[in-house]
């Protein structure tokens, strides 16, 4: 079998469907959801997995309905405040990868809060990816990267990837290895394009507030024969 997977990346979905299915509204998936992302930040905390990044809300995101936009917003502060004590005790090091403007201040205090607490803890990393687009982020970057060149502290021929990568929401962060996607849609969403590049893909049928462990092992099962396969074609 090949390696752990040093950096996964999630696309939690199936909320909604969840919680279709049960005859609930959409908003009872996404608190649900909250458990299973406990289960998933623990397990790979024990595993030994370096990087774990949770698409939680996108860029799309805002066009929900206003009910369902203020409790994804309001889970994303309170689950912080409930679970601080326990990141703590994990050693999980927590960030948010995203555009800062519309998020409204209240929030953003506490992902702050949050990311400052946990600064050195050496376990997990646990990015949030919040208010957050793929595109959004090449783009923040470039538009800084311009405004540098502009400002002469870069020239044009200096660009290379380290340059771009460095202007990015978390600029040490790695390429993904394994992106999950739950709810059995092959679609990336606008998730971390550039770190996805060369990720290997495991699309699970599980809902995410269904997902535990063992869908988590499967996946990692997965990339560990996959990225094994791959590596004896050579
Ligand atoms: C994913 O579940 C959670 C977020 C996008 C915040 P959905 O809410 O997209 O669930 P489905 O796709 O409607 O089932
Ligand atoms: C992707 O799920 C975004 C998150 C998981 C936060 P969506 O349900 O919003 O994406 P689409 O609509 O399938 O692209
Ligand atoms: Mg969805």
């Amino acid at each position: 079998m090949g390696d752990l997977p040093a950096h996964i990346g999630i696309i939690m979905d199936g909320n909604g469907r969840w919680a279709k299915l049960r005859g609930l509204p959409r908003i009872e998936g996404h608190r649900c959801g909250e458990e299973s992302i406990m289960v998933t930040v623990r397990a790979c905390a024990r595993l030994g997995v370096k990087y774990l990044s949770l698409f939680a809300f996108s860029t799309e995101n805002w066009e929900r309905p206003e009910e369902e936009v203020a409790f994804l917003v309001g889970m994303s502060r309170d689950m912080l405040r409930r679970r601080l004590d326990e990141f703590m005790s994990l050693g999980v090091r927590m960030r948010h990868l995203g555009r800062r403007d519309g998020i409204p201040d209240h929030i953003l205090a506490w992902f702050d809060l949050a990311e400052k607490a946990t600064a050195a803890n050496e376990g997990l990393t646990l990015c949030i990816n919040f208010n957050y687009g793929g595109r959004g982020e090449i783009l923040d970057a470039a538009a800084r990267l311009a405004g540098n060149a502009r400002r002469e502290e870069i020239m044009p021929e200096e660009l290379d990837e380290e340059l771009v990568k460095s202007e990015f929401y978390f600029p040490g962060l790695p390429d993904i290895d394994l992106l999950i996607r739950t709810a059995g849609e092959m679609r990336i969403s606008n998730f971390m394009l550039w770190h996805c590049a060369n990720s290997y893909i495991h699309v699970s049928p599980v809902l995410w507030p269904d997902f535990r462990e063992p869908h988590l092992k499967e996946a990692i099962d997965h990339y560990k024969r996959i990225s094994e396969e791959s590596e004896s074609d050579f």
